[in-house]
């Protein structure tokens, strides 16, 4: 199985377009220490020709750009793009769907409330198209992927419910509901296991023991501190209330999954304010101590 980043960065991306904080100072600046990311996405694929992006996001044409094996092959329109996975309903995981709409045939996956929210928003009647079909994940229920055409793609997704909330643009209008986040296993047949967790609330050991054996991990490392995003003066909310679980502190990230038997651990989903993200920092020092990587735009894996 090929698993490429596409995406690292939490929403906004790195820097983040109208940022000066401390960390996107360092990114504007052209220091070495840091390198500009873009908003989260992967893409996978079995064979290294069709590919299917798990979310889809506001940079997905810069993604493209540079990512050769996601470009067009075939005279004509085409696109190795078969489909897309949403985690979520979030709009860095869903805004690079307007850009999918050029009358390419494409499979949609998603929760049933994910696909809702998406079937109401009026700007994404322009995917109402008979050649984009939606498939409904059921949690704990696995789907061999298939591509627009109904082909078999050879990679088989196990979406699971992890502790999460309803998207921000949705807090107003819609209750939450369990499969508003989720997190997908991907395997390919006699590959190792992919888990793919871009949000997360919290980690308990329910999720311990989904993952448990993986050949790569590559989980939510939106902040580095709850309160992160106050105490650089660029927003009011902590990561509890966005729904993202903290990668430092007694109940954060890298303490949740100490013991976890998993080959290789990736953050990725990193905000901008996050000083994971400058290589040498104490942070960075201390992610890496606990045998952590962290994921960056273009890194390829094969399992
Ligand atoms: C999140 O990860 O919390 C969301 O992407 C926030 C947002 O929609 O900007
Ligand atoms: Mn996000
Ligand atoms: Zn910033």
């Amino acid at each position: 199985m090929h698993v490429r980043v596409l995406g690292s960065a939490a929403g906004g991306g790195y820097p983040q377009w109208n940022c000066r904080c401390a960390v996107c100072a360092l990114a504007w600046d052209g220091d070495p220490r840091v390198r500009p990311r873009t908003q989260s996405s992967l893409a996978v694929s079995a064979d290294g020709a069709t590919w299917f992006l798990l979310n889809a996001s506001p940079d997905i044409k810069q993604q493209i750009l540079q990512n050769p094996p996601l470009q067009p092959r075939a005279d004509g329109r085409h696109s190795p793009i078969a489909g897309v996975i949403l985690t979520n309903a979030d709009l860095d995981h869903v805004a690079g769907l307007l850009t999918l709409r050029e009358q390419q045939a494409l499979i949609l996956y998603a929760t049933a409330p994910v696909l809702a929210v998406l079937a109401a928003n009026p700007m994404l009647a322009v995917l109402d198209r008979p050649d984009i079909r939606r498939h409904a994940l059921r949690p704990n229920q696995a789907v061999s992927l298939q591509g627009p055409d109904g082909r078999h793609c050879g990679l088989a997704v196990t979406p699971f419910a992890v502790p999460g909330k309803v998207a921000l643009w949705l807090e107003e209008t819609a209750a939450a509901t369990a499969e508003d986040t989720i997190g997908l296993l991907v395997q390919a047949d006699g590959a190792g296991r992919l888990a793919y967790i871009p949000s997360c609330a919290a980690v308990d050991a329910t999720l311990r023991q989904r993952v448990e054996g993986a050949a790569l991990l590559l989980f939510d490392g939106t902040l580095w501190r709850d309160d992160e995003m106050i105490r650089a003066g660029v927003g009011g909310k902590t990561g509890r209330r966005m729904g993202h679980i903290s990668i430092s502190g007694e109940a954060g990230a890298l303490a949740c999954w100490s013991s976890a038997e998993v080959e290789r651990k990736f953050f990725l989903h990193i905000n901008n304010t996050n000083p994971v993200l400058i290589e040498g920092s104490p942070e960075r020092r201390q992610v890496e101590a606990a045998g952590w990587e962290i994921a960056c735009d273009g890194q390829e894996f094969r399992l």
